[in-house]
């Protein structure tokens, strides 16, 4: 019988229970694959302690990226061939050997990208495309800001900004955080748990500030973030890693300079299937052709997944980190 992990009651990462699950038939538009490796990221950590309710009742699995090979195809799915090498980024499932999955969320993946890197960069890396891309249209000349630099989503979409010719800004908790995203793309790093992140970047850019601030920290760098903004300005709102938000009046974006701010997700985003080939195409274009890099820095089994998410929420990860079944 297969194998996956469940959380049959919200709670820290002892509740990642790994237990046989019941093995099933793909059904019209369906395909059972096997997976080969799992992502790990920040979103499993709000469906494992309920912040995010799980979509489908309880138990749930977590898990929203993985790679894989198809191994049985339901009525209907003509664009894939039981064989093919498949990836994919949805909001849970992944922590399990197999899986039945939509087939009009995977995507091929091309020679050149090994199964370990499609896991862990598919939710991490489309989310840096559509942030970079569709969200704010970062061009050359622009001034982003990026807070956990060091992170997933922050290592790859520090290169791909650095890529499309932008001033690249970010913040990380430590000093090795901050060699690392030197190291991917960031032209500048902040160590924000000892500066003033506010103050650095008003004096980085000559008072100019940012066009876009990118944060996914939430409620530790709320309000300061919207500070690091020019006039108009566009503050993305894309998780919360210390927390969220709290709730706030809509007349501090006036006061803060008539910024714009949003609260987008990958999910709605890539809700089209042309819109997720299309992200999915653009990610493995630059990671192909060299301009993005991978950095898989911690591995696990998948029955250690527990482990995983203490050190996930510990800081202790840096880059992208799988699970291997
Ligand atoms: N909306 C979307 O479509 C979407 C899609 C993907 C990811 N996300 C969000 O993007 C963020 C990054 O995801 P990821 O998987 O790549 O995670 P990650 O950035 O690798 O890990 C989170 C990082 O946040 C920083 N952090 C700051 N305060 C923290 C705290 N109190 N507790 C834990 N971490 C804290 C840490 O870096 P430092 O030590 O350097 O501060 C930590 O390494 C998450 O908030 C996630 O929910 C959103």
């Amino acid at each position: 019988m297969p194998k996956a992990i469940r959380v049959h009651a919200h709670g820290g990462p002892e509740v990642l229970i790994y237990e046989d699950c019941d093995a099933s038939r793909p059904g019209p538009g369906q395909a059972l694959i096997r997976h080969t490796a799992i992502g790990l990221n920040f979103i499993d950590v709000y469906f494992r302690t309920g912040l995010y309710p799980a979509p489908n009742g309880m138990p749930v699995i977590p898990g929203g990226e993985a790679a894989g090979v198809v191994l049985e195809l339901g009525e209907g799915v003509d664009w894939f061939n039981v064989g093919d090498r498949v990836a994919y980024a949805v909001p849970t499932g992944a922590y399990c050997e197999e899986r039945v999955i939509a087939a009009d969320r995977l995507v091929k993946v091309p020679d050149g990208i090994s199964d370990e890197q499609a896991a862990a960069m598919m939710l991490k890396g489309m989310t840096a495309e559509y942030l970079l891309r569709r969200t704010f249209k970062v061009k050359a000349g622009d001034i982003v800001l990026y807070h956990a630099a060091a992170g997933g989503v922050g290592l790859i979409l520090g290169q791909w900004a650095k890529h499309l010719g932008a001033t690249v800004i970010g913040t990380a908790g430590s000093d090795e955080k901050v060699s690392l995203a030197k190291a991917h793309g960031f032209d500048h790093v902040i160590n924000y748990s000892a500066q003033d992140f506010v103050a650095e970047v008003a004096r980085i850019t000559d008072g100019r500030k940012c066009d876009v601030v990118y944060d996914s920290v939430g409620n530790d760098t709320f309000p300061g973030s919207l500070d690091c903004l020019r006039p108009m300005g566009t503050f993305v709102s894309f998780g919360q890693s210390s927390g969220p938000i709290p709730p706030f009046s809509i007349s501090l974006l006036a006061q803060k300079g008539s910024l714009y701010a949003t609260r987008p997700t990958i999910f709605a985003y890539n809700a089209k299937r042309e819109d997720l080939v299309r992200s999915a195409n653009a990610l493995f274009d630059v990671v192909l052709k060299g301009a993005v890099e991978v950095s898989i820095n911690q591995r696990y089994a998948l029955r250690d997944a527990g482990q995983a998410h203490a050190d996930l929420e510990g800081r202790r990860t840096t880059g992208t980190t799988i699970l291997i079944p």
